[in-house]
């Protein structure tokens, strides 16, 4: 029989966070430690971060918390170097940070400044931190990078062509890497939420927008953060050891348009 401890356990293991302090970000650091790993948990605000490492702490887990705007490059570098100081490796990054969305892009009335922010978050800080932490990942022996990229990357939905095409290259950018990262002994997975309930959410949920999204899923609910770090536990995990490359839906099936 397997052991099926071992195959979710994180024990030794170093796992960094990006937008830690809150939604899915948070039930990530949180998941991940519960299953035995040290956790940096970053974010934006220090406050919120620190408050999820001491929770974690507190719970009998490892944590340690720093600020870390992820479009600044100068961040993710320290962002690395203060979890090799504080933790000796990394094993697992989950790319979790990401703006935008929530069908607020009017094509004809956003700017270059807040396409190039979009990416910047969402493409480029991802890419730059797998850059980085690639090589301790080679080191250590272990390394699995989830991003959370979105439904948004496959569906098509009115006003949301930047966010959703920055998904999609997230997507691609990681079915890609996983043949540079997997002679290097690292696996590069994408989780992508359907409308999942976060303060991220809440900012453009309307009672008309939940009801066209609810018309076309079959588990006929909302994601909870809990339901998108099951999936990012699954590819952090030992258990998912022969699984590169992909991008897995957690939606409740159905598609979650906004049309
Ligand atoms: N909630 C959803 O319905 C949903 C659906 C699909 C994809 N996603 C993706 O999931 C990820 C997390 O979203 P969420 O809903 O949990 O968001 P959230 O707003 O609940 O939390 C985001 C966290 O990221 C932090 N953050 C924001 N900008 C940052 C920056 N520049 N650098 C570092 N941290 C920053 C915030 O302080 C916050 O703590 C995002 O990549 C988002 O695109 C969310």
């Amino acid at each position: 029989m397997e052991n099926i401890d071992a195959l979710f356990d994180l024990t030794g293991k170093v796992a960094v966070v990006t937008g830690g302090g809150d939604g899915i970000g948070r039930a990530s650091c949180e998941i991940l430690a519960s299953a035995g790993a040290s956790v940096v948990v970053s974010d934006l605000s220090e406050e919120k971060a620190k408050a999820v490492a001491d929770a974690i702490v507190s719970a009998g887990g490892k944590s340690a918390a720093v600020a870390c705007d992820v479009s600044v490059s100068d961040d993710l570098t320290k962002l690395i170097d203060f979890a090799v100081a504080t933790f000796d490796t990394v094993n697992i990054l989950v790319n979790n940070a990401g703006i935008g969305g929530g069908g607020r892009e009017a094509p004809f009335n956003i700017d270059r400044a807040y396409v190039e922010k979009i990416y910047a978050i969402n493409v480029f800080a991802p890419w730059q931190l797998c850059k980085l932490a690639a090589p301790y990942m080679e080191k250590s022996g272990y390394g699995s990078i989830v991003n959370i990229t979105s439904m948004s990357s496959v569906n098509n939905s009115p006003a949301m062509a930047i966010y959703g095409s920055s998904k999609a290259a997230l997507n691609h950018m990681a079915s890609n890497l996983a043949f540079d990262y997997g002679k290097m002994g690292i696996r590069i997975n994408n989780v992508g939420p359907g409308a999942t309930r976060t303060k991220a959410l809440a900012s453009v949920l309307t009672p008309e927008i939940e009801a066209k999204m609810l018309s076309h899923t079959p588990i006929h609910r909302l994601g909870e953060v809990s339901d998108i770090a099951g999936a990012v536990l699954y590819f952090a995990a030992p258990v998912s050891a022969w699984v590169s490359g992909q991008t897995l839906m957690v939606n409740g099936g159905g598609v979650q348009t906004l049309d």
